[in-house]
């Protein structure tokens, strides 16, 4: 059967709209090619045979072009959805897979993590869930927080008050909160799970077991049994000067407009202010190679009488900023990330959650790596004074992939739910909602956030102080 015209037409309209979307599709690919990390919001690419049957076409059909846009646009994809910072950055609720679009690079920990135990062919069982027991380890008792969210729903099964301050596990379950109620459907969409977390700088001191699971602020690189979770930063600095995360990142936002041409304004120095107190060696050699250059602002300082004090903010306001570990990791790290500035950081022992995502080198590095000792500090900054186009590039990089992307409060509540879904990809049992007694009676375990977050040990209720009696006892 011949082809009548009105099919022939339509078979080269077809021909026209595809022709116009590979050019388009292949020129926007050739220039999110120079934009540094690769593959973070590419759009779909269309299958190779399409291509090979794209074939030149005469301008004949002017007239209709009206219809061919019609075409076009019934043949368009789906709009692909792209993160967009200054939009998107507070929203806390993104679905799985706007997460996977916006932050495919942000779940390496987990994975790593997720991956150690299938390895071994382990999985998490009941019994791994626990808060320390005495004579576990030696020193002093950390603080711990066994949590269990079931259907949607947030519990401290048990609080060990330990060291340092519970405000940071407070800080944590709050965050979790926040990236479990930002699901509309979070009966659905959040796995039941139970945990636990410790929140010690050094989460294994003291420690006997060296398999033991916890989530934590950060791991030593070797320990491969450890889960960081987003540290308690990620709520609040804990220092009245610096407030909430949220805060900082506007307060950062608005300091940043004070510099007309941005970067470039700054003094050409190195910014850092640290006590000596926790990891003194590391930070007496910082301040040591420092002396004396005219491209230092490094100085020591001492809590006791708080001379050179510098706010958080002031960091931002120098070109470079140099990032020291404390007892173990040092969250001051994600506040410097916020800074249009130069991260000058030395070789890490620690891992947070998102140190995966630290580029030392090539087109797409993101901050300056020197030795733990900074005997190659001075070369390197020298380096970087002599190519300040090259120094701009590694801070537009660092406030691209960090500031404006990976640190965003958006990415950590994806984060978190992340790691709810890799933890229970890994857990053989399901977390129980009541103890039962012998008896045949059952009574609730663990306290709801709600309650528990409202709760104090004493309170003044009724006129009078009532002993809190939410304690959770695990029935004999
Ligand atoms: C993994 O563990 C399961 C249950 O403990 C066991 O049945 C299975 O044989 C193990 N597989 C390997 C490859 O060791
Ligand atoms: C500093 O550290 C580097 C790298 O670890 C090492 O090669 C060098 O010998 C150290 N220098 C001093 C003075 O200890």
């Amino acid at each position: 059967m011949g082809k009548s015209s009105p099919d022939l037409f339509r078979r080269r309209a077809l021909w026209i709209a595809l022709t116009i979307m590979i050019v388009f599709t292949l020129s926007y690919l050739s220039h999110q090619r120079h934009e540094g990390l690769p593959s973070v919001t590419l759009p779909a690419v269309k299958p190779a045979q399409e291509t090979e049957m794209v074939k030149p076409v005469e301008a004949e059909e002017d007239m209709a072009q009206t219809e061919q846009m019609e075409q076009l646009e019934m043949m368009e994809p789906e709009p692909t959805w792209e993160f967009v910072v200054g939009r998107d950055d507070l929203n806390y609720g993104l679905t799985d897979e706007q997460c996977d679009i916006a932050f495919p690079l942000l779940y390496e920990e987990l994975d790593r993590a997720r991956e150690h135990l299938v390895n071994l062919n382990r999985t998490i069982k009941e019994k791994d869930i626990h808060v320390d027991r005495k004579g576990t380890y030696d020193g002093r008792t950390h603080g711990e927080f066994q949590v269990m969210i079931h259907d949607g729903e947030l519990y401290v099964i048990k609080e060990v008050h330990g060291e340092p301050d519970r405000s940071r596990g407070l800080a944590a379950l709050a965050n979790m909160y926040r990236a479990i109620s930002s699901m509309g459907d979070a009966r659905r969409l959040i796995p039941n799970i139970e945990f636990t977390f410790d929140i010690e700088d050094i989460a294994m001191e003291g420690e006997h077991n060296k398999e033991r699971i916890r989530w934590t602020w950060a791991r030593p690189k070797d320990n491969r049994w450890l889960w960081p979770m987003p540290d308690f930063d990620g709520w609040s600095y804990p220092d009245d000067g610096v407030a909430s995360y949220v805060q900082f990142r506007e307060d950062v936002a608005e300091l940043e407009t004070t510099f007309p041409r941005g970067w470039y304004d700054k003094p050409t120095q190195l910014s850092w202010r640290g006590s000596f107190a926790q990891n003194g060696d590391l930070r007496r050699a910082l301040v040591k190679a420092a002396t004396g250059k005219s491209w230092s602002d490094v100085k020591p300082i001492d809590w006791h009488d708080r001379k050179d004090l510098m706010a958080m903010q002031d960091f931002c306001k120098f070109q470079f900023v140099a990032h020291t570990e404390g007892n173990s990791w040092s969250g001051r790290l994600r506040y410097l990330h916020v800074c249009d500035s130069v991260p000058i950081i030395h070789k890490l022992s620690y891992s947070a959650h998102y140190y995966p995502l630290l580029v030392a080198s090539g087109p797409n590095q993101n901050y300056v790596e020197v030795n733990r000792n900074f005997s190659d500090l001075v070369p390197k900054m020298e380096e970087l004074l002599a190519d300040p186009e090259r120094a701009r590039v590694i801070a537009a990089e660092s406030t691209r992939v960090f500031r404006d992307r990976y640190l965003t409060p958006a990415a950590e509540a994806c984060y978190w739910r992340r790691m709810f879904r890799t933890w229970r990809s890994v857990m053989d049992f399901e977390p129980k909602t009541h103890y039962f007694h012998k008896d045949g009676t059952k009574k609730r375990r663990g306290v709801s956030w709600e309650r528990f977050s409202f709760r104090q040990e004493k309170s003044f209720e009724h006129g009078f102080f009532v002993e809190d009696k939410i304690k959770d006892e695990e029935p004999e």
